[in-house]
């Protein structure tokens, strides 16, 4: 996975998480109510950044995070030593090594874009939260991804980002936008699961005023900048062709009429029945 994975395992890419879980903490969190849950899992968790914002919101819930990677899992058990309702475990998302009905919640955030069979992940998760539990499924839709007007250095770069992600990765960096639909047609097979809510995020948005533009354009160029590594290696990309990147960033930083949105999608699902007899 380690060669594969597109925003690689460097200290790096464990620095921009944690970041992006502070910089994301509104679009991810708001609305969303872990009062009346005791027990939550995340799968997909890499070194706790959102277990330790979920923490401070939910300070009742015992926490559980699942990753494939020893390597972020390692610098998270490091970074969250002393906090003691957290608990990372390694694993794979499509066979949880955990019972039926084991959680309130079972979540994702920016996990799905990732795996080669959503489906099966969610279905994995279904299992694993109790009768009455919920899913709460972020993922981000790489199609709403744009500035305005458009910059095409960095729409060559997102676009070679997306191919290097599906070709090499195996996932589906649009997956934000078939959620629904993959939830739905689980509810029409034997299992047991409801959609409740669909809402669209915007995670970044030159609109909004409650955060810093030049904050959120840094975030920007980092994650596609993340990407750099496997890019070049698998010969997505150039050298060149991440240079004229930069420069576009350099550009929008310093022209705030150019527009820009990144959007996900938050799909809220709850159990109906139990999986197993
Ligand atoms: C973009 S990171 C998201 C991390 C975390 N949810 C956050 O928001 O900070 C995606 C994570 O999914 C993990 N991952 C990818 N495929 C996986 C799989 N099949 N099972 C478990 N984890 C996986 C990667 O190792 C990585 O840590």
């Amino acid at each position: 996975m380690a060669e594969h994975y597109i925003h690689g395992f460097s200290d790096a890419e464990r620095l921009r998480l944690i970041a992006q879980a502070q910089m994301l903490s509104t679009p991810v969190f708001d609305g969303l109510d872990f009062s009346g849950a005791q027990s939550l899992l995340e799968v997909g968790c890499a070194v706790g950044a959102e277990l330790h914002l979920i923490e401070a919101r939910a300070p009742q819930l015992t926490l559980t995070g699942l990753d494939l990677s020893a390597l972020h899992l390692q610098a998270g058990r490091a970074w969250l030593a002393q906090h003691e309702r957290i608990s990372l475990v390694q694993g794979d998302a499509g066979t949880l090594p955990f019972a039926d009905d084991s959680f309130d919640i079972g979540m994702t955030i920016w996990l799905l874009e990732h795996v080669s069979d959503a489906a099966s992940v969610i279905r994995e998760l279904l299992r694993v939260v109790k009768p009455t539990g919920s899913l709460i499924l972020t993922e981000v839709d790489n199609h709403s991804f744009g500035l305005d007007p458009p910059q095409p250095a960095i729409s060559a770069w997102w676009d070679a980002f997306n191919r290097c992600q599906a070709e090499i990765g195996g996932g589906d960096p649009f997956i934000g936008s078939r959620l629904r639909p993959i939830a739905e047609a689980l509810g029409t097979e034997v299992l047991g699961v409801e959609v409740l809510v669909e809402t669209p995020r915007a995670v970044i948005s030159s609109r909004d005023s409650t955060r810093n533009r030049a904050d959120q354009l840094q975030y920007l160029r980092e994650l596609l900048e993340s990407g750099a590594e496997r890019m070049l290696a698998h010969g997505y990309a150039t050298t060149e062709m991440q240079r004229a990147m930069a420069t576009a960033f350099d550009r929008v930083r310093l022209r705030p009429d150019i527009a820009f949105h990144y959007g996900a999608v938050r799909l809220i699902c709850r159990k109906t029945k139990t999986l197993t007899p």
